[in-house]
């Protein structure tokens, strides 16, 4: 594994996303595998894991705060809040600066930790990372020592260059794969002018960019890729990466064909990572194989500069205008 600087720490350039550990909207992983899909990623020197109070409301949460008991090594877990709508919070009363210490500390007790790594704001709507009362809200809590680090996880392009404005944003977490190839051209080199680190996230486009589906694979009711298929519950963009299913399995096909060898989500993991500007990328994994080949996305080889280009060419012309919802 590969580590790279995030503020005054190093993280592994391949990192753990968590909303499959505890969350019906993958199918249900249960404790001991969740616990399990942890532990593999640490062994194979993973350090930095994503999760959100509200992936299984609080479960991924509290699952990280029991396997972090059992480690001996310092690992840094990403949470987020903003999108609770559980009784007495929704939008806009979540961003209240008592809303969020309440959200903050919950996350704490979940984690069993005194101190939030990195607190990030779970996209929430693009008027109140205008207005900048959340960001004054953060940096109280900083101050007051619960969070360690703030940054903010961001739908579009616009979002992301509104945040980059503010004063003491560690990290910005954006969707960027194969699927999602001009975010680099809008976003990168201001978050490296300002020093902020860059947090992938969604690399696999939810598991299409491994090459696996087939036009006629089903998802179960409960899992996102089912019920969430074309944007019906949020935005489309958090579900294939925006993508139309059929379309993308064709695409992922098309891409294919341009990849090295048979290796298709260590491969689209290894483009992110050929990037420099980038982090961190936080593949999600339902299982401990997945957790493997994308942690070996690190050991690999740059792709070749002809290979990036014919992807962009792709892009360009077969993707870029098929993507769906708020980007
Ligand atoms: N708004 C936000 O801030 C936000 C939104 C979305 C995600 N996130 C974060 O980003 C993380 C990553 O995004 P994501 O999980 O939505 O999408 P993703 O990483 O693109 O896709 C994850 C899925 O891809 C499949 N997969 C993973 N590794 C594989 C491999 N090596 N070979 C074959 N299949 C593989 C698995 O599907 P199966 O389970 O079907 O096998 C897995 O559940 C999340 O876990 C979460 O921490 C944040």
């Amino acid at each position: 594994m590969n580590y790279r600087p995030f503020k005054d720490v190093q993280v592994a350039e391949v990192g753990l996303g968590t909303w499959q550990l505890g969350s019906a909207d993958w199918g249900n992983i249960n404790e001991d595998e969740a616990l399990k899909i942890l532990q593999a990623y640490t062994d194979a020197g993973g350090n930095f894991i994503d999760t959100a109070d509200v992936y299984g409301m609080g479960v991924s949460e509290a699952i990280i705060g029991k396997f972090l008991q059992s480690v001996n090594k310092e690992i840094f877990v990403a949470t987020k809040l903003g999108r609770r709508g559980d009784a007495g919070n929704g939008w806009p009363q979540n961003f209240t600066y008592d809303a969020m210490k309440r959200h903050a500390e919950e996350s704490l007790r979940h984690l069993g930790v005194s101190q939030l790594f990195l607190e990030q704001l779970h996209c929430i709507p693009t008027e109140e990372m205008r207005s900048g009362k959340v960001f004054d809200n953060l940096r109280k809590l900083q101050q007051e020592g619960l969070i360690r680090y703030f940054g903010a996880s961001v739908e579009t392009s616009e979002e992301a260059l509104i945040c980059l404005e503010q004063e003491g944003l560690a990290s910005l977490q954006i969707i960027f794969n194969l699927f999602r190839q001009h975010v680099a051209d809008e976003v990168f080199a201001r978050a490296k002018e300002k020093g902020v680190a860059l947090i992938i996230r969604v690399p696999l486009a939810s598991g299409l960019l491994s090459g696996k589906f087939r036009e006629d694979t089903v998802f179960a009711d409960k899992d996102h890729r089912h019920y969430n298929a074309n944007g019906e519950s949020f935005n489309a963009g958090e579900t294939f990466s925006g993508i139309e299913f059929g379309e993308g399995v064709k695409l992922a096909g098309n891409i294919k064909t341009l990849l090295p060898d048979e290796r298709m989500a260590e491969w689209a993991i290894r483009w992110i990572l050929d990037h420099p500007e980038v982090t961190t990328v936080i593949p999600g994994a339902s299982k401990i194989s997945q957790v493997n080949s994308n942690v070996a996305a690190s050991g690999l080889q740059p792709l070749p500069s002809s290979v990036h280009e014919q992807l962009r060419k792709l892009y360009n012309e077969q993707i870029h205008s098929k993507i769906r919802g708020h980007y």
